[in-house]
Parts: structure tokens; sequence; C-alpha cells
């Protein structure tokens, strides 16, 4: 099986949770592109379902594929939310933002009741880290924020190399207009302190450590598709 097989398994896994009259958050990445294909086929065949889309990319794609979308403005409460993910570990803890969605990502899951991630076998870890952790952060000030992400690491022992991401035509912008700074912190021993350290600084918008926001992961390997429940 390969990568995009895999997905496709995780993405028809997650398919099963999604009933009729669901309002829907819909993720960013390959994964979850892989389930809006399938969620469109249903649509197609007669599901009813409502999805607020993570990003711009997302909604592209399920405008093309008929998926019918509203603003979390017109659904601020969600039923279910189904995404990608960078890490996950045992805990359910993941890291996102790779795609650069981690924003709207975080917001839309926290709307939701319950919260599905779909990913890979290669993506579970035992500690958070390996990836580098996505830090959206605003243009204002971004040279003052980043000394202050690095100072706050450092408090916490984390040291590595940090990078703003760029894009084709300069830096990688968001969907809000903010920049992302790739910080390669390595292992992360203590996420929850870092979460919570992150966002005491103002010129960080959010960060890509989603703690305590997934309810379930269901992780595709070449053997086929598992749940991980978070163990506490
Ligand atoms: C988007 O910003 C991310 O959080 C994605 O969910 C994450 O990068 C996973 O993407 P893939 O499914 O493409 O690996």
């Amino acid at each position: 099986m390969d990568a995009r097989e895999m997905k496709i398994k995780a993405a028809a896994a997650a398919l099963e949770h999604v009933e009729d009259g669901m309002r829907l958050g819909i993720g960013t990445g390959s994964t979850a592109e892989e389930f809006v294909r399938l969620l469109a086929e249903k649509v197609a065949g007669g599901l009813k379902v409502e999805g607020v889309p993570t990003s711009e990319r997302t909604a592209r794609l399920c405008l093309e594929l008929g998926v019918p979308l509203k603003s979390l403005d017109e659904l601020p409460q969600l039923d279910l939310t189904i995404d990608g993910a960078d890490e996950v570990d045992g805990h359910l803890r993941l890291i996102k933002g790779g795609g650069g969605a981690l924003l709207r990502e975080k917001i839309v899951a926290a709307a939701s009741e319950r919260m599905i991630v779909i990913a890979d076998e290669s993506k579970v870890v035992d500690l958070l880290g390996r990836f580098p952790l996505p830090i959206e952060i605003n243009t204002f000030g971004q040279v003052s924020t980043r000394i202050a992400v690095e100072k706050t690491a450092e408090r916490l022992g984390l040291t590595g190399e940090m990078k703003l991401r760029a894009s084709d035509d300069g830096f990688f912008m968001t969907d809000g207009g903010h920049l992302i700074l790739d910080a390669s912190f390595g292992r992360i021993p203590d996420a929850e302190a870092l979460a919570i350290a992150l966002n005491t600084i103002p010129g960080v918008v959010e960060h890509g450590l989603f703690i305590n926001l997934a309810s379930l992961a269901i992780i595709a390997g070449p053997a086929g598709a598992r749940v991980m429940n978070a163990r506490n």
C-alpha cells in the first residue's frame, strides 16, 4: 500500500463517523483532501451535510466537488471535525500546521464537539517534536516575536533552528495574512507547558500544538486502519 492509499484508508474509516445532517469541520492537507473526495461522493449520493472549511484551499476543493459549505459564523457549533496531522502522540496531542492552516484548524476543532484525526503510521510518535513546530506570528514586530519565542523556548530547555517559512515568491502567508515560524526544537517533553508559554507572547497568533482537541485518531498502515484513543 503506498502513502496515498493509506491516506484514503484513514479517510474512508473516518467517513463512517459522518451522519446525515451533521455540521462538519473539514481539515486541510493531503489526507483531509482524500476525505473531501470521499465525502463528495457521498454527498452526490444523497448525504446531507454542511461543511466549514479550515482553509481557502479546502474551500476551493469542496466547492469544486460539490460539498456544501457554510462559514463558521453561520455554523458556530460543529458536530465533528475531520483533519490530518503532522504528528500524533499516544495522548492524541498533535503537531499541525505543516500546510499553514493551523489557526483556522484550531478554531474549527475547538468549535466542534469531536475531532477525528486521520493520518498514516508515519505520523505517530512517542514524543512530539520530530516535525518542526509551526508557530503563526503577526507580521508586525516579527523580529521581536521571534526573540521572545526563542527566550520562552530556552526557559523550557528547548533550542533549535527557527526559520520563517518561505514560498515561491517570498515568505509564506497564511489565510489570515500572518507568517509562519517553523521551530525545530526536537523532542518536546512538556508540550502543555510550551503551548501555554507560547500563547503568552503577544506576537504569536497561534501555534501548532493541538492539546485536548482530538477525540480519536484513525491511523492507516500497510495492514489497514486502526483507531487510537487517548491514553491518559
Ligand atoms: C495543515 O495546516 C496541517 O495541519 C495538516 O493537517 C497537516 O500538515 C497534515 O497534512 P498531510 O495530510 O498533507 O500530511
